[in-house]
């Protein structure tokens, strides 16, 4: 896709403050520092949204100190088309920054029809990769993620695939996504014998929804690995936009399966009651729900979503207040039962 608008074409100079007020997080024991806020391209960034709003949430989040972004084959809509406008929004205006820049992608959700565009062989990681690159215009991502687990491909398969990547030079490090705890062990095994850099588990996790508290943290801290959290705001349902109802143009609007008026009006309750516990805490929900993520010594970071600047600029606060008293966790966790 083009960019057509003059006057956000040229001289994108990123501020000399943006590594000022962001605080990075070792990843694991790797030697990985992530930011403790990270960028999601998931929505807002496909074909169908407004590229020059996607610009001006990626030069915002870089000039926050926000380096690392998140990709995966099929995010847009259309399938690709995320990684295709952060690939001309890259040329256009972080060619002189891609060192500082940490980026993924990942493979592993329906991507082309047939056989080989889905789950775990080493025939669709290899080629979706190979795609990734391609429609970012990079030779190589800073971390490749296998994205689901595939219950039908030996793990060895899979994890073989991730390995000979990192020895082409297509990717720097390696990572998991939605994988349990025990599978997610195996993997790191398999990858340890394979002398291959596995850093990151990508895992759901926020207030509404805290599997990875069963387990998987200390499988993680035990593999030397860490987690960034996916999802943390629920989607926006931990933000203040649905206490007045369901805004035009929102997530939930759009009657996604994950995400709908059903889901919105079964927590409403919950949502207000945490709202005033942020606001006795001088922090709007959403930053509080950040930081409550970030109480976990494992999670190097929290990648969330952004349909606009103002919403990075506001979240971004939450690390102004990172720490909670045993009282407010307790009350979070009485509404949260
Ligand atoms: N590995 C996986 O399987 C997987 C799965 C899902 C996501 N992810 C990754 O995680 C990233 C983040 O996921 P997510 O987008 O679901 O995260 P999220 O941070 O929970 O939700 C982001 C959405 O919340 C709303 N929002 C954010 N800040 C707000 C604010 N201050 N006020 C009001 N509304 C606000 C916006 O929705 P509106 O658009 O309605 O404004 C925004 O698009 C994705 O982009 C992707 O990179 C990975």
């Amino acid at each position: 896709m083009q960019i057509n608008d003059k006057s956000q074409t040229k001289n994108y100079l990123a501020s000399e403050e943006r590594y000022k007020t962001m605080t990075y997080n070792r990843t694991g024991k790797s030697g990985v520092l992530l930011p403790a806020v990270s960028l999601g391209l998931w929505h807002n960034f496909g074909f169908i949204d407004n590229i020059q709003n996607a610009r001006d949430v990626l030069r915002t989040a870089f000039d926050l100190g926000i380096t690392h972004m998140d990709l995966a084959n099929n995010y847009g809509p259309p399938y690709g088309s995320a990684e295709e406008n952060f690939g001309t929004i890259l040329k256009t205006d972080f060619k002189s920054y891609r060192d500082e820049l940490f980026i993924a992608t990942k493979a592993g959700y329906d991507m082309w029809p047939g056989p080989y565009g889905n789950l775990g062989s080493r025939k669709y990681l290899i080629s979706s990769l190979d795609q990734s690159l391609k429609r970012m215009g990079l030779d190589y991502v800073d971390i490749f993620y296998h994205h689901r687990p595939d219950p039908d491909t030996p793990l060895e398969e899979t994890m073989g695939a991730l390995a000979d990547i990192v020895r082409q030079g297509k990717a720097l490090y390696v990572g998991i996504s939605n994988y349990k705890a025990g599978e997610a062990a195996k993997a790191a095994d398999i990858l340890k014998d394979l002398n291959t850099p596995f850093i990151l588990h990508q895992a759901r996790y926020s207030m509404f929804d805290r599997w990875v508290e069963e387990g998987l943290l200390e499988t993680l801290e035990d593999k030397d690995a860490g987690c960034i959290a996916f999802s943390p705001l629920a989607q926006g349902m931990l933000t203040d936009k649905y206490l007045k109802g369901i805004p035009e143009g929102s997530r939930a609007s759009k009657d996604l399966s994950y995400l709908n008026v059903d889901t919105v009006n079964s927590n409403i309750e919950k949502i207000q009651a945490l709202r005033t516990i942020a606001q006795e805490r001088g922090q709007k929900l959403s930053q509080m729900a950040i930081a409550w993520i970030l109480r976990q010594p494992q999670v190097a970071s929290v990648l969330i979503g952004a349909s606009s600047s103002s919403q990075l600029k506001e979240n971004i606060k939450a690390l102004n207040n990172l720490s909670f008293t045993s009282e407010e966790l307790n009350l979070i966790d009485k509404v949260l039962s």
